[in-house]
């Protein structure tokens, strides 16, 4: 079978790192706008490098946990054809076990950088970026990650993935940020949906799908149950 992994915040956060609009969530504390667009950007590069080092740096010190385990260990050895598409800008599946082609980050990843003029992108791993970094152009760096009003990477390999897989899994996102959440109409009416979510009574899904109410690590093994039934 074709399977697809669809993820965001939701997934990681048993691993310390926060979601962005739960109550604690990363935007009920920070300003997207200065955070998270280009014009926040422009305005003040030290804030948004600053928050994104300190973001880095959080990832660097995480750790996978079991859904991330789980979903790796189904991706490299269940025999199905397998994919992850994250919202999530962490490489916690990457260091689980999932292989970099067997993985999308739509929304960029942390480890990555991108020359503010030609948009050159550079692996950095959990370095920092300074405001006084100059990239290959001469030109100063911002993170590899996808603002808010910037187009997502691998939109066209996505849709094609999702509109032809068989099951469709889609943990810990709250589906309100497009165009990536819009991703998930691609379903077709023959495969199956499954969502893995303590608040997937709240995402707006047809009765076609199995809800799963629980956090990532105490549902994913359900998960796993229901595709191999
Ligand atoms: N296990 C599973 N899901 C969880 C858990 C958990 N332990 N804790 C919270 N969740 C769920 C919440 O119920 C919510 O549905 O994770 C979801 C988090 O939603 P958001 O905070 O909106 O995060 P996400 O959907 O990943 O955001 C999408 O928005 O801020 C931008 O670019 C950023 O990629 C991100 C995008």
């Amino acid at each position: 079978m074709n399977i697809v992994f669809f993820t965001g915040s939701g997934i990681s956060a048993e691993s310390g790192l926060q979601t962005f609009r739960d109550a604690d969530g990363y935007w009920n504390k920070y300003s997207v706008e200065d955070i998270a667009t280009i014009e926040g950007f422009r305005r003040n590069r030290d804030l948004v490098n600053n928050f994104f080092n300190e973001y880095r740096t959080l990832i660097k010190n995480s750790q996978p946990n079991h859904a991330h385990k789980m979903v790796a260990d189904f991706v490299n050895n269940s025999g199905h054809n397998c994919t992850v598409i994250t919202q999530n800008v962490d490489d916690l599946f990457e260091r689980a076990g999932v292989k970099d082609n067997d993985i999308y980050h739509l929304h960029g990843q942390i480890t990555m950088a991108k020359t503010v003029n030609k948009g050159l992108t550079f692996h950095i791993g959990y370095d920092n970026i300074k405001t006084t970094d100059r990239g290959e152009d001469g030109s100063g760096l911002r993170p590899d990650i996808v603002f808010f009003g910037e187009m997502p990477h691998y939109l066209e390999e996505a849709a094609e993935l999702i509109s032809e897989c068989d099951v469709l899994v889609v943990i810990g996102t709250s589906l309100q940020v497009y165009p990536a959440a819009g991703l998930i109409d691609l379903l077709q009416p023959r495969s199956r949906g499954i969502v893995l979510d303590p608040n997937c009574h709240e995402l707006d899904l047809g009765s076609k799908w199995d809800k799963i109410a629980k956090k990532a690590t105490e549902g994913i093994d359900d998960v796993i149950d229901l595709i191999n039934i």
